[in-house]
């Protein structure tokens, strides 16, 4: 987008940390911005914080997990605003543990919020920014664990991962289209995730089942102040930044996935069971 003054966002998950940093940022910037959140409490305090500030916020309490919340909270928007040019998908849950080993409700949580709230979003919002013309953008919150297998994190790398490839879609869908799409890979960021069992809805065991996050609330504290996450995430809306990383010393494992990866290809050249073997290219119908 060239320019967002005046223009409406979204945002899932802006009641703490990335996503009240997008929220801080837009309105800085003189977009009117509708906050969401399944903490209402927080989120009704946040947004009378940002009224004070004089930025033009409303709030709507939303469970991801929940698809007919996103559509009552596409309607409220409208409502509200009038129209949307900016999707942020960002809300999302810390979960550890091993694939073969996670408790299944960790794992459902785990997958329903971070992945299926993301799509529960797009099919919500996208034919909205779509419908009046004007340039739009659409970005979700994915993380450095949707670029590389970390140890102990199988449910979220699977949904972070997903995430990431959805975007990747997206990018290619609207390549041709006003509506710039990213993905937001962050690292270390200082936010309230390590207490994401806060707000665990009773049927993925409530608050009471440990989220089995072994990254420390100490740890994460010296991360990256959410505000500049929000800062970045303007910034590449306005310049159509596909891929947004928040630490720069990461590259590393990236280069290093990316380079496992290609070796695949090294060995099918030298592979036996494909030496001499006919094969067409998959071709769109
Ligand atoms: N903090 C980090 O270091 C880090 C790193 C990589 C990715 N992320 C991702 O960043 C995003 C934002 O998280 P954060 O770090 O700001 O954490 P946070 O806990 O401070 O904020 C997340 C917000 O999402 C809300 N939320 C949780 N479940 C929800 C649901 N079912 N419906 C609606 N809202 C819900 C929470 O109430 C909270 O306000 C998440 O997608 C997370 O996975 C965080």
């Amino acid at each position: 987008m060239k320019d967002v003054k005046g223009k409406v966002a979204f945002i899932t998950g802006a009641a703490s940390g990335m996503g009240l940093g997008m929220a801080r940022a837009f309105g800085a910037a003189g977009m009117k911005v509708m906050l969401s959140d399944i903490e209402d409490t927080t989120l009704q305090a946040q947004v009378a914080d940002l009224k004070a500030k004089g930025y033009d916020v409303a709030g709507v309490q939303v469970d991801v997990t929940k698809e007919e919340a996103l559509h009552n909270a596409a309607k409220k928007t409208i409502e509200t605003f009038g129209k949307v040019h900016v999707l942020c998908n960002n809300a999302g849950v810390g979960v550890g543990g091993k694939s073969e080993t996670c408790d299944m409700r960790n794992w459902r949580w785990c997958v329903d919020v971070n992945l299926w709230g993301v799509v529960y979003g797009l099919q919500a919002f996208m034919p909205l920014i779509r419908s009046h013309g004007e340039e739009g953008h659409v970005m979700a919150t994915a993380s450095m664990a949707g670029m590389y297998g970390v140890r102990n994190l199988g449910p979220y790398n699977a949904a972070k991962f997903a995430v990431v490839g959805m975007m990747e879609t997206m990018m290619a869908e609207n390549r041709n289209s006003n509506i710039g799409v990213s993905v937001l890979c962050p690292g270390a960021v200082a936010t309230n995730i390590g207490s994401s069992t806060r707000n665990r809805q009773q049927e993925y065991g409530g608050a009471a089942v440990p989220s089995d996050l072994d990254i420390s609330n100490e740890a994460l504290a010296q991360g990256l102040h959410p505000d500049v996450v929000g800062k970045q995430v303007l910034e590449a809306i306005l310049k159509n930044q596909p891929y947004i990383f928040t630490d720069p010393n990461m590259r590393k494992m990236v280069e290093s996935r990316f380079r496992k990866i290609l070796s695949g290809y090294d060995w099918a050249d030298s592979c036996d069971a494909l030496a001499g073997a006919k094969q067409g290219s998959l071709q769109r119908k």
